[in-house]
């Protein structure tokens, strides 16, 4: 047995060295005891390995081996794994008889490679996420600062680079245990001296946790992925991480305390957005006696943020006491610029199917369950956009007034966005879809599909079957 002692840091040099050496000596990979200095130092009762001298042995031959090997080695070698080192050599012995050896994914020994390679590339992104710079002492004009990490492998000198393209124009040092890198704007230095945690806390602290309380989103909340994204281990030195275990339990409060404030309130950062809609003149809002007035103050509704773009307000329209009421999900490109729902194609083609089967739409109420056209220019045109839930959940307080003052016997939800704003229900349309269900007080509901759903199926045989059972939908609506 032959033994080779390495400082084993990550310096890929080191063992590429070594194993240039014994791979021209024709070592197999059996005969070869790879040791770590750091290792040893805990083995002091062990059989001393006879350490094979590595220095003048053919410097100058040359080896050929793949550029993916060298790549993954220079990961794989940042590993803590003691075992890296046999493993490398190994594959790289066996590279010399199987060149494809690296294609072979399912090979115990590659498949070891990437998985060591894959942990490498986590710990060094976890790095470039989780370092947190505090403000020391410097002279100005540059500014210094000081972080501590813990990484799990060798990666202080692989990840360096990033700080100093990231970090240029100030002086900073990350310092960890496996060892410190430091960049003053001219030279980038690294070292694997281990350093002791500095315990620094400073004003940025504060900073990290409001940002972070502020873009936690409680609606959102997995706690697995989060704990993947952000593991546990890296929580000691993340100043935001203080406010994880009380954001997660205090998480489905906060989501119920924000939907009812969504369903009440008009958001905050309307107000920044209200200059857009300036132009309009500022009607109070309601409580809105009757549809005249209510249409009045939705002119100027800044609830959410569509109202920036679209051209006006399309509110419901037809007969205030109408038995039945028709939601879609919002106005498109020609109703937000005509100012009434349903003009367009899917307003046609529904207009089509209600004469076919004698629902006349001039006695019903037409609406929508968000009353502002929401798109995203490309060209000259306006490509539709679904309404998200915040969306929909702020524009319901006009549905729900619509509702209140119309008091229709049946209500059309055509599509899911109008199903969600009527019924908060996370069930699926194509579950209750041409069912007479029963709706508030003593009202009823039928779900059906939205007429812009047929207008984009592409194949004409499924088109028919599904027009079909759109008009029978309507059919059953219009005998109610
Ligand atoms: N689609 C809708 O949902 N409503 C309209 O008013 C037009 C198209």
């Amino acid at each position: 047995m032959r033994a080779v002692m390495l400082e084993g840091k990550g310096d890929f040099i080191e063992w590429r060295n070594a194993a240039r050496t014994l791979l021209l000596e024709r070592r197999s990979p059996q005969e070869i005891d790879w040791r770590c200095r750091d290792d040893a130092a805990g083995d002091l009762f062990g059989p001393a390995p006879e350490t094979v001298p590595l220095a003048g042995v053919a410097p100058q031959a040359t080896l050929t081996v793949p550029q993916a090997f060298l790549s993954l080695a220079e990961a794989v070698i940042c590993h803590s794994d003691p075992a890296r080192f046999q493993l490398l050599y190994r594959v790289l012995f066996r590279l010399q008889e199987e060149r494809a050896l690296l294609e072979i994914r399912s090979d115990v020994d590659i498949a070891q490679l990437h998985a060591m390679e894959k942990s490498v590339r986590r710990d060094c992104h976890k790095m470039t996420a989780f370092v947190r710079f505090k403000e020391i002492e410097g002279t100005l004009p540059r500014r210094r600062f000081l972080a501590w990490f813990e990484p799990d492998h060798h990666i202080v000198a692989r990840a360096a680079p990033f700080f100093q393209r990231r970090f240029t124009d100030m002086d900073w040092i990350i310092a960890t245990p496996k060892g410190t890198a430091a960049w003053d704007g001219a030279n980038l230095t690294t070292s694997t001296e281990p350093a002791d945690n500095p315990m620094l806390t400073d004003d940025t602290d504060a900073l990290w946790r409001t940002y972070f309380a502020n873009i936690f989103n409680p609606a959102r909340l997995k706690v697995k992925m989060m704990q993947t994204e952000m593991p546990k281990k890296y929580w000691k030195n993340l100043p935001e991480a203080q406010l994880i275990p009380g954001m997660i339990a205090s998480a489905e409060a906060s989501v119920v305390a924000m939907a009812e404030r969504a369903a009440r309130d008009a958001p905050l950062f309307h107000e920044r957005l209200q200059a857009a809609a300036r132009a309009v003149p500022d009607v109070p809002s309601p409580p809105a006696g009757t549809l005249e007035e209510a249409r009045a103050a939705a002119r100027t509704c800044t609830r959410c943020a569509l109202h920036c773009k679209a051209t006006q307000t399309v509110f419901g329209e037809g007969p205030a006491d109408a038995r039945m009421m028709i939601v879609g999900e919002q106005p498109g490109d020609q109703e937000d610029l005509a100012g009434r729902p349903f003009v367009g194609p899917a307003g046609k083609l529904f207009d089509t199917v209600a004469g076919e089967v004698g629902l006349n739409r001039t006695q019903a109420y037409v609406t929508n369950a968000v009353k502002h056209f929401k798109y995203e220019p490309r060209g000259k045109r306006r490509i539709h956009q679904k309404p998200n839930m915040g969306e929909v959940q702020h524009c319901k307080w006009w549905l729900k007034l619509e509702l209140d003052l119309v008091k229709p016997k049946l209500v059309v939800a055509m599509g899911a966005t109008a199903l969600a704003a009527l019924t908060d229900s996370r069930q699926k349309l194509s579950d209750l879809r041409g069912q007479v269900l029963s709706f508030g007080e003593r009202q009823s509901l039928l779900v059906t599909v939205h007429p812009s759903y047929l207008l984009r199926i592409p194949d004409a045989d499924r088109r028919m079957e599904e027009m079909s059972r759109f008009r029978t939908d309507l059919a059953t609506a219009a005998t109610f």
